[in-house]
């Protein structure tokens, strides 16, 4: 078996990695290389920066960052940064937010933000004797911290509450310090994390010190600490609203017809597991969007927001529809922990400018914004589906990326974009449209196949 493998990578110069890499899995590809270095930044500083964002940086992988405008959020109007690779998207979100603009635009509010964590231990006794120990040395949680957590405290935040928690009914001596905290502006993970690992020790020492556990009480084994990205207070709601007849202005349908499928469309989503997972799916085309173009963690927003979906037992809609006394509401409700502070907030060149874009909100703003973008999808993705269905306005965006695909000059993806203004866009039809205007024979195209 060859021997890829390798000692040290991590301590190479990323010209040294580079070379090894394609000249261990890319036969010592020229282009390859070309390739990678003409993704660096000319400016060295800006890119010895993006470098050391993670270790074994080879170059820089771009996304498209745009901007949805006219998002009316709590009559504030907000152009919303999104990075992104998906065509519609974007366009999909304006085109909400356009809709909206006229019918009083978002309302949005911020429930709660509080985080939590949890020190995960293993303990061996009778559990009424460890909550009476827990209630004698709780105040030494506090106290043992009060250093860490002195600079959050001045800003509002800090320990809100600790206790324990019997999970034997889950796994025998299983037990948690459970956590909750107040995090302002940051998402906090580091915050929270380094207060647990305090927490674990203060935990072990007064266990082991204490006078009145005996001396088989004093067994303890702290599995693991670390926040939990689960964050259900940390809550954040969106809506829009109008009068029912105003919901298909401008179009031909009625609106009856249109609000029947549109709440079915969302019954659907909620009954149905296949059906919510591409239901959210489409909600988190919008969120992820603006969390990553906002410096923020999107794994840990999507982790947090499927759990919720699933809170009641089964995975569902992340999104709401009423229509009471000829009023349609739409609202979506669902947890995330964004920060507008730390992490990359203040240090990536694209993330500072979104910020700035936004007015540079606070945390409690970002995720209004935020959750409003996931709400402005979904309304877009439901109006589509139950009208026109999904691919016209979709496949229109991924026109452009048909004709690259083919290699195109500017002056036919002109002719062939004009050629499909009234047009359904198809992959064949593009093609086919693609092969008549080069005058070349279809069976030469072998793109997509
Ligand atoms: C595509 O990225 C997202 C949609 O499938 C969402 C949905 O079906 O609701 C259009």
């Amino acid at each position: 078996m060859e021997n890829k493998t390798i000692k040290g990578f991590s301590k190479l110069s990323k010209e040294a990695k580079i070379e090894w890499l394609t000249k261990e899995y890319l036969e010592g590809d020229d282009a390859s290389i070309e390739l990678l270095k003409s993704y660096w930044h000319n400016d060295t500083k800006t890119q010895k920066l993006h470098d050391e964002f993670i270790e074994n940086t080879l170059t820089n992988f771009y996304l498209p960052f745009g901007v949805a405008p006219n998002f009316m959020i709590n009559d504030t109007i907000y152009c919303i940064p999104m990075a992104i690779e998906e065509s519609s998207v974007v366009a999909a979100a304006a085109k909400s937010a356009s809709f909206w603009l006229n019918r009083g635009g978002f309302k949005a509010e911020v429930i709660s933000t509080t985080k939590v964590g949890h020190v995960h231990f293993a303990w061996y006794g009778e559990y009424e004797r460890l909550l009476d120990f827990f209630n004698r040395v709780k105040d030494k949680f506090f106290q043992n911290t009060e250093n860490l957590t002195a600079n959050m405290r001045t800003r509002g935040g800090g320990i809100l509450d600790i206790q324990l928690v019997n999970k034997c009914d889950l796994e025998p001596n299983y037990y948690q310090l459970m956590a909750k905290f107040e995090t302002c502006d940051s998402m906090g993970a580091n915050f929270i994390n380094s207060l647990l690992e305090e927490f674990s020790k203060t935990l072990t020492t007064e266990i082991e010190n204490d006078a009145i556990l005996r001396d088989e009480e004093k067994k303890i084994q702290v599995i693991m600490c670390i926040l939990s990205n689960y964050t259900p207070e940390c809550l954040v709601r969106s809506e829009v609203s109008c009068k029912v007849e105003e919901l298909t202005e401008g179009t031909d349908m009625s609106p009856e017809v249109f609000i029947e499928k549109f709440v079915q469309a969302i019954h659907v989503a909620t009954i149905e597991p296949y059906r919510a997972t591409t239901h959210n799916k489409g909600i988190f085309n919008g969120i992820d969007s603006v969390v990553l173009a906002t410096g923020n963690d999107f794994r840990a927003v999507e982790a947090c927001g499927h759990t919720y979906a699933a809170k009641d037992g089964q995975y569902k809609s992340l999104t709401h529809v009423s229509v009471e006394n000829g009023i349609f509401r739409f609202w979506i409700e669902i947890p995330m922990a964004l920060g507008t502070v730390g992490g990359l907030t203040k240090l990536h060149p694209i993330v500072k400018f979104s910020h700035k874009l936004l007015g540079n909100p606070n945390a409690e703003e970002l995720m209004m914004i935020t959750a409003t973008a996931g709400l402005a999808q979904n309304f877009g993705a439901i109006r589509s589906l139950v009208t026109t269905g999904i691919q016209k306005g979709h496949m229109k965006m991924h026109l452009l990326n048909i004709l690259n695909q083919l290699e195109a000059t500017d002056a036919e993806k002109k002719q062939i974009v004009e050629l499909f203004k009234t047009k359904t866009v198809t992959h064949k039809g593009v093609v086919d449209e693609f092969c008549r205007i080069r005058g070349i024979e279809n069976k030469d195209i072998s793109i997509g196949k």
